[in-house]
């Protein structure tokens, strides 16, 4: 038997034998993360308009740009009112997210932001009296739920106590929440996994987290996005409710990717998919793109939304890490445009992918919002030189619109590189030859990444060009996309012939996010601050708690 003293050595050198061993089994490099930079109290990550002088606002265009959204906003209502979407070429109707009106809750905040009264209070009625949270028409996903319908209702909450537009109600607070929280209980089933990481459906009937196809299996996986994406909206509804249970279920889920470095090649990047059972890699892709985006973009905006909480530090470093590592792994040069253009690469399988999707065109936005904050010149250099490609993947189409996805061919070598491809058609060879880039899918979903980081990129260094490219893509998009019905999905942006190439479809980050974004760029620039407000990944602002 051992003597008192002699036990506390013997348990003195088990744990330093189990730290040694520990660090020589799982030592990583990753594990040592970026020292940071946090500005001084006071410090403006907008551009200093008033001071310089200028008056940003621009009445003529910003009127044009509420145009276009009242004229989306009256169509849906006279078609397609209660349902998810309207038809914009048919006049038809439609349900995509669970029939619960996805067009009137995702554009609530859209309208409250133009200060659109009479918009608003027609979504508000629908939001307080009619939407019935507790029947979903099919399984829920509950990435998109948060992220639209969750998102437009917290914002919303945060934008009348701000003032933006008079209240409808006196007890809008209490009203909304009620809704909110009825719709984040019954997401509840998601979070039901040893890990906590969310099943990719729930099904409402059976109140229980499934597959996307409705069934339970035992090899689920997730995207780092669904992973990741829902800690802005839930953080920020335990504020509103003061009940932590929505905080600490999303905290659980994304500390998997927060404090976990397993299967992460270079550091802060991370291997896609997920088991929601382990928490471990189970494919090995590695993109700033979706469907991992929202993951990368958030942990920037979870420390600017809680800049003094101490925990988000790490989050505001794990930010700084990957995208160290995006600029050292993933960016690519073209060398067949004039002048040459930056782009993102992915990697998978192995091998380097050129190829980048509209989605990814957030990144050059968040670069910008995060390098101004934590004081890094070559990151924010980073995120222009992005901003700039994806614009050239507009201006380089004959409708002024960027296509889905496109490829260019890389300058540099990558040892990888055996993965990159050339044109495989016709069109996409001349395409090349024309550009120097050419489009891998060709349609246009009226997505607003590529405007989005128009808007971070006015706000932030106050640079005429981002609006006067914003204006141009805006002028374009409605020229092609404007239809009887409101504003259509284009087929193939190399075709400028309107009458055969729309799709009929109209999804609700059209008037939640594209019109929003370009609004807020010919808007008074102290409307929806960058220093007072968080954007969530559908363009919802959230307000920065300090
Ligand atoms: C962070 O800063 C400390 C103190 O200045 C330094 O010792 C450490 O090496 C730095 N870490 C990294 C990863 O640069
Ligand atoms: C929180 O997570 C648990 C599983 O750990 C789940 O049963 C519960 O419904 C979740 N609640 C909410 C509000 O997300």
């Amino acid at each position: 038997m051992l003597a008192r003293p002699s036990r506390i050595v013997g348990f003195m050198l088990a744990a330093i034998g189990f730290y040694l061993l520990h660090e020589t089994l799982f030592a990583n490099p990753s594990s040592k993360l970026p020292n940071i930079t946090l500005p001084p109290p006071g410090f403006r990550i907008q551009y200093p308009f008033k001071q310089k002088g200028i008056t940003a606002k621009d009445e003529v265009k910003a009127e044009a740009i509420k145009k276009v959204m009242r004229r989306t906003w009256k169509l849906y209502k006279e078609r397609a009112w209660g349902f998810d979407e309207v038809k914009p070429i048919s006049g038809g109707h439609h349900n995509s997210r669970n029939g619960w009106g996805s067009t009137i809750i995702d554009s609530m905040t859209t309208a409250v932001v133009m200060g659109l009264s009479d918009v608003f209070a027609d979504q508000y009625d629908w939001v307080v009296n009619k939407v019935n949270f507790n029947y979903a028409d099919g399984l829920v996903d509950p990435f998109e739920t948060t992220i639209r319908y969750l998102g437009a209702l917290i914002s919303t909450v945060d934008l009348l106590e701000a003032g933006m537009i008079e209240a409808p109600s006196p007890s809008f607070r209490q009203d909304i929440l009620r809704q909110a929280t009825t719709l984040a209980n019954r997401l509840g089933p998601a979070f039901d996994t040893p890990t906590g990481m969310i099943w990719p459906r729930v099904n409402f009937e059976d109140d229980i987290g499934v597959d996307s196809d409705g069934r339970r299996k035992q090899y689920t996986s997730v995207h780092l996005a669904r992973a990741g994406s829902h800690w802005l909206e839930y953080s920020t509804l335990s504020q509103l409710t003061g009940d932590m249970i929505y905080y600490k279920n999303s905290t659980r889920a994304w500390n998997w990717l927060v404090y976990n470095h397993n299967g992460e090649p270079w550091p802060g990047i991370l291997e896609s998919p997920r088991s929601i059972w382990t928490g471990n890699p189970v494919g090995s892709t590695r993109t700033l793109g979706a469907p991992d985006d929202s993951h990368y973009e958030y942990l920037i905006k979870a420390h600017l939304l809680y800049p003094n909480k101490k925990s988000t530090r790490r989050h505001a470093k794990r930010w700084l890490q990957a995208m160290q590592s995006a600029r050292t792994h993933l960016s690519s040069t073209s060398a067949k445009t004039n002048p040459p253009h930056a782009f993102l690469l992915s990697f998978s399988h192995e091998r380097y992918e050129n190829q980048m999707g509209h989605l990814t065109c957030f990144i050059g936005g968040n670069l910008l919002l995060g390098a101004k904050y934590l004081s890094r010149p070559d990151l924010f250099a980073f995120g222009e030189s992005l901003i700039e490609g994806c614009r050239y993947s507009y201006v380089s189409m004959p409708t002024g619109i960027g296509p889905e996805s496109w490829s260019w061919t890389p300058r540099e070598s990558k040892p990888g590189q055996a993965g990159f491809t050339g044109p495989l058609t016709l069109p996409q060879r001349n395409f090349r030859d024309k550009t120097g880039i050419w489009p891998t899918a060709a349609n246009y979903a009226l997505r607003p990444e590529v405007v989005e980081s128009y808007f971070y990129g006015w706000r932030i260094t106050g640079e005429e060009k981002y609006r006067e490219w914003a204006w141009d893509a805006f002028n374009s998009i409605v020229q092609m996309t404007e239809t009887e019905w409101g504003y259509s999905e284009v087929a193939d942006v190399t075709d400028t012939d309107k009458d055969k190439n729309l799709r009929d479809k109209m999804e609700s980050f059209w008037s939640a996010e594209t019109l929003k974004y370009l609004y807020l760029i010919f808007s008074d620039p102290e409307l929806c601050s960058l220093d007072e407000w968080v954007f969530n990944t559908e363009a919802h602002p959230l307000k920065r708690r300090f």
